[in-house]
């Protein structure tokens, strides 16, 4: 059935009516002088550590964001970003990562492989290319033309591991591996940025690609409203554009937990009430208020904000 032209004027009139930002009436002040850095989960601890530090030495949002990330990168303890990362089931180790910063601008990278670092790349494909993501092969080639340098990314321990996957050949989940960092910051300017890195889904099929490469997805960064990041299982991240969902609410007026806790519930209603994966996000809004909601079980963010760098625990709404 068609709708009539009178309908359709109708539907966009109440459209235009309807949500009114609390931005647009300048409620909210821009938080400045008292920097903050927020990551999902306890890798986030050492890695806010690095974003201030970056910070002292004079660096913004997304130099801060881009160093914090960089420690679970290099982390081979971190079973689930970069470097020690577990592989997919073919005991391939490959990277998304991406970035996002107060100018709206953003790189990325997917499915690369080789490279420890793949945050730092896609922070070069969004400054030095005319391109936003770059995956694979190409994202490797380009990579390397740039002067990272090339390692195999799997270490004795995650090789074990993946062995021993691979007897069984288990079903696994991202919550099961701790998964992805998501870091995001604000300067002293009060602009923020973000950035986002993981190997993914461990013993995914070859060639998976989750939501932290996908802007407005694993992160969306918009310098007038906040920023949000997200972790868990990617395709549900994906499939509700969840990092952008919960900026969009924070600018409808959504309290940054509210947001967060909104942009959950269309997930959980889409799975009947009783999803059986994770997934949590953090915010920053623009004038400094951080939030974090996860679906279910227990979620762990670190905060930096002046003097301290503190790991907080929230529970699941369901
Ligand atoms: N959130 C990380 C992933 O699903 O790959």
């Amino acid at each position: 059935m068609g709708m009539k032209r009178r309908d359709f004027i109708k539907t966009t009139a109440i459209g235009l009516a309807a949500p009114t930002t609390i931005f647009g009436g300048s409620k909210l002040k821009t938080n400045k002088n008292d920097p903050i850095i927020l990551s999902t989960w306890d890798h986030g601890l050492p890695a806010n550590d690095a974003g201030l530090i970056s910070l002292q030495n004079g660096g913004n949002a997304m130099d801060a964001a881009e160093a914090g990330a960089r420690i679970p990168e290099g982390d081979p303890k971190s079973t689930s970003v970069g470097f020690g990362g577990l592989p997919d089931e073919q005991g391939n180790v490959t990277l998304d990562a991406c970035v996002m910063d107060s100018t709206g601008n953003a790189g990325s990278v997917a499915f690369i492989q080789n490279i420890k670092h793949p945050v730092s790349v896609a922070r070069k494909v969004m400054e030095d290319t005319k391109h936003v993501m770059l995956v694979g092969e190409g994202a490797r080639q380009f990579a390397v033309s740039q002067g990272f340098e090339e390692i195999d990314l799997l270490t004795n321990e995650s090789k074990a591991a993946w062995e021993k996957w691979k007897k069984k050949r288990r079903k696994m989940t991202p919550h099961e591996t701790h998964d992805t960092i998501a870091v995001l910051a604000q300067d002293n300017k009060g602009d923020l940025a973000g950035a986002c890195t993981t190997s993914g889904w461990a013993y995914k099929m070859h060639g998976r690609v989750g939501d932290s490469p996908i802007i407005g997805a694993g992160l969306f960064v918009d310098n007038e409203v906040g920023c949000a990041g997200g972790t868990g299982l990617g395709e549900e991240v994906i499939k509700t554009a969840g990092s952008f969902l919960v900026v969009e609410l924070m600018r409808q007026g959504y309290d940054p937990t509210k947001a967060c806790e909104e942009a959950l519930n269309r997930v959980i209603k889409k799975h009947n009430g009783n999803p059986d994966f994770q997934i949590a996000y953090i915010a920053i809004r623009k004038d400094g208020k951080i939030g974090s909601a996860c679906i279910k079980w227990s979620f762990e963010y670190a905060l930096a904000r002046g003097e301290q760098n503190k790991l907080h625990k929230i529970k699941g709404l369901l």
